[in-house]
């Protein structure tokens, strides 16, 4: 089944000018990018991106760290793209990624684990929408 997800590189990694290096990660696994951008997000912007996790203890810190530089937002499109991108990222927390794992080669912590995979298709279409027009999709 194709599908879509949206991936974020994260600020802690655009600051390290690491987005060339997720994304060739990212594109060797396969993976089609059909749209990217370049943006910062306002706090407010970070807190409605991340409104899910409002009532969790790390989600001031959350917002903060997600507004405090630019970020690289894109579309990813494959065959089950969501779960096969989740893969590539690796766990949440760096420590428990796998080898070879976006997350595992790069993130910092917990909060700074440098990217963010869509984790179902509904939030996948949540997400997507979120950051993109139709006319800045392609492919
Ligand atoms: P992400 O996949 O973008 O989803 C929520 C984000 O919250 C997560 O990655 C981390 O950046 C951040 N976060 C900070 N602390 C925690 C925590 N204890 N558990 C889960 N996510 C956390």
């Amino acid at each position: 089944m194709t599908q879509r997800t949206l991936s974020i590189i994260k600020p802690d990694a655009v600051e390290r000018n690491l987005q060339g290096a997720i994304l060739k990660m990212i594109q060797d696994s396969g993976l089609k990018i059909v749209a990217l951008k370049m943006l910062r997000l306002s706090k407010d912007e970070a807190r409605g991106f991340y409104a899910v996790h409002s009532e969790r203890p790390f989600f001031d810190s959350l917002t903060s760290y997600m507004s405090s530089g630019p970020i690289v937002v894109g579309i990813l499109e494959g065959e089950n793209c969501i779960e096969k991108y989740r893969e590539i990222m690796g766990a949440t927390n760096p420590e428990q990624a796998e080898e070879g794992t976006i997350r595992k080669t790069y993130a910092l912590d917990i909060e700074k684990n440098s990217v963010h995979g869509s984790d179902a298709p509904e939030t996948a279409r949540e997400e997507t929408a979120f950051f993109f027009s139709r006319m800045e999709v392609v492919g």
